[in-house]
């Protein structure tokens, strides 16, 4: 199945599925609660008659129990290796968060931002996110930093038995499509990916798996707790007509990172070697190109990238977003030496291509860029992008489109909430969905233009936009055709 137009298969896409990119001129003219609301699913739903699916525990359909479970699938008998554990005891009063880097005096408005002004800003988050943790983060990410939680995780992430959190790591699949092979140009995108410089098995291109897991610190578990209390059940409020979720935005002190891994080692990418083993159960390989999209196998996984990123109200977006990419070509003792910032980024760059035309267009302001020498690619025009994210994108424009339909209407891009991936002609001319796209805006505003006025902003959090977009499935189960036999949601009528 070719779900190119869902943020990596979570959000779901109804029939726009068949085309290779979502058509934003349909974007801007639909209707945000047309052929996507709850009243239209439910018409479409036939009455019960599936069976309990038996990978369902008795008691377990409850929107709490799906939205807290630690993993979409069991350890197999006599499993001796780590087992991972939702990390959800959010702080109920809001925490005091060190944030040395918001008291760095750098310029978020000059035309010619250097790496040089911005490392050191960079660094502290750096050794914030570092503290705890093993050198060499030999087998695992730990969740408790001198005595106290540091890192909380997303609910509802282990409810899509297709891409859902696997137990060993709590990893997610961030996609399942072949979209390289449909868009061998675009480079190479997040999940199934093709990398440069990899080596072909029998003169085919392998690709590869990204396995992955956000995690906020207190200050943003504190806000998270609020979006989704103990209920499991997201926390809405209705202001001027328009749906919000409770305890956004979140507060400066948030610090949020994102572990990407890839099933390529060192043999297959020369700047692979020597990165982390750890373990996922993954998608089955089938062939060097190809995955089961439902069965699951325990395999070696290895870090690849860390995506960081901070709240500093001094941003337009209120963000910055950094990330570091493995070298195992450079000469760093520990992994945490081989993990080298590619740059910094706090806006979209709204004055460059393709948010005005080439012949406008300034240089980059917004994206700051750290010089390094494995084989990268970068975002759209060289906006801050990592080794595992679209090429035609970035990371803020990418993450500041994270809303979610009114709660309960499924999700589906480029009808009620905002394209993120793979509209037509994204990166390449100057077209409304590209100023779009590429222009600066911060919670709570709506996204540009009128098409999505009634999305609800989740203040660029996309594992958020995940949490509301499985809790949107669970609501409507016989909406959508589930991909795999033991995905989360208890089939209809059993609640
Ligand atoms: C084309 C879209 C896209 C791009 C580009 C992208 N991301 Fe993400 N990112 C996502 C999605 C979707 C998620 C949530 C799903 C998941 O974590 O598996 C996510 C999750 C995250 C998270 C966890 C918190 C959250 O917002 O959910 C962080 C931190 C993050 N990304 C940072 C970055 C950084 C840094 C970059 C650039 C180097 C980047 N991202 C580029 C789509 C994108």
């Amino acid at each position: 199945m070719n779900r190119t137009s869902t943020i990596w298969g979570w959000l779901a896409a109804g029939t726009l599925t068949i085309f290779a990119c979502v058509a934003i001129v349909a974007a801007q003219t639909a209707k945000p609660d047309a052929p996507a609301t709850a009243k239209a699913a439910k018409a479409a739903a036939k009455p019960a008659a599936t069976k309990p699916s038996p990978a369902i525990a008795k008691g377990s359909n409850s929107p709490a129990s799906l939205a807290f479970r630690s993993s979409v699938d069991t350890p197999p008998a006599g499993w001796k290796g780590p087992v991972f554990k939702l990390s959800r005891d959010y702080p109920k009063t809001a925490p005091k968060c060190d944030a040395p880097w918001l008291k760095r005096k750098v310029n978020f408005n000059s035309s010619d931002p250097q790496w040089k002004d911005w490392e050191g800003y960079v660094q502290d988050i750096i050794d914030y996110v570092k503290a705890g943790q093993d050198p060499n983060l030999a087998t695992q990410w730990n969740i408790a930093v001198g005595g106290q939680t540091r890192w909380y995780h997303v609910p509802w992430m282990a409810f899509d038995g297709e891409r859902g959190r696997e137990f060993v790591h709590g990893l997610t699949n961030e996609l399942a499509t072949k979209l390289s092979v449909f868009m061998p140009t675009e480079g190479r995108p997040s999940g199934k990916h093709d990398l440069q410089g990899d080596a072909p098995i029998n003169g085919v291109n392998p690709l590869y798996e990204t396995w992955s897991i956000g995690m906020y610190n207190p200050c943003g578990a504190h806000a998270l707790g609020q979006v989704f209390p103990a209920n499991g059940e997201p926390a809405t409020y209705t202001q001027g007509g328009k749906m919000f979720a409770k305890g956004l935005p979140f507060p400066e002190g948030t610090v949020v990172i994102k572990l990407l891994n890839t099933t390529a080692d060192g043999n297959a990418v020369p700047y692979m070697k020597g990165s982390t083993n750890w373990q996922a159960n993954g998608h089955v390989q089938l062939s060097p190109t190809d995955y089961s999209t439902c069965d699951r196998r325990v395999r070696d996984v290895h870090l690849v990238q860390i995506d960081l990123a901070v709240v500093d109200e001094r941003s337009p977006t209120r963000w910055v977003y950094s990330t570091l990419s493995y070298d195992g070509t450079h000469p760093g003792a520990t992994i945490w030496d081989r993990l080298r910032p590619l740059g910094a980024q706090w806006g979209s760059d709204p004055g460059s291509f393709p948010a005005v035309p080439q012949d406008k267009s300034q240089p980059l302001r917004e994206t700051v860029l750290a010089p390094v020498n494995i084989p990268e690619h970068y975002g759209c025009q060289k906006r801050l992008a990592g080794v595992v994210d679209q090429a035609n994108s970035s990371c803020v424009s990418c993450h500041m489109g994270a809303y979610a339909a009114p709660t309960p209407n499924l999700n589906l891009q480029a009808v009620n909430i905002p394209p993120i991936f793979n509209f037509c002609e994204m990166c390449t001319t100057f077209n409304e969905g590209n100023k779009q796209y590429f222009s600066n805006y911060k919670y709570p505003a709506t996204f540009p233009g009128d098409g999505y006025t009634t999305a609800i902003p989740l203040d660029s959090s996309l594992q958020l936009a995940v949490a509301f977009a499985q809790y949107a499935v669970y609501k409507n189960p016989t909406a959508l055709p589930r991909t795999c036999p033991d995905a989360g949601a208890p089939p209809s009528g059993t609640r």
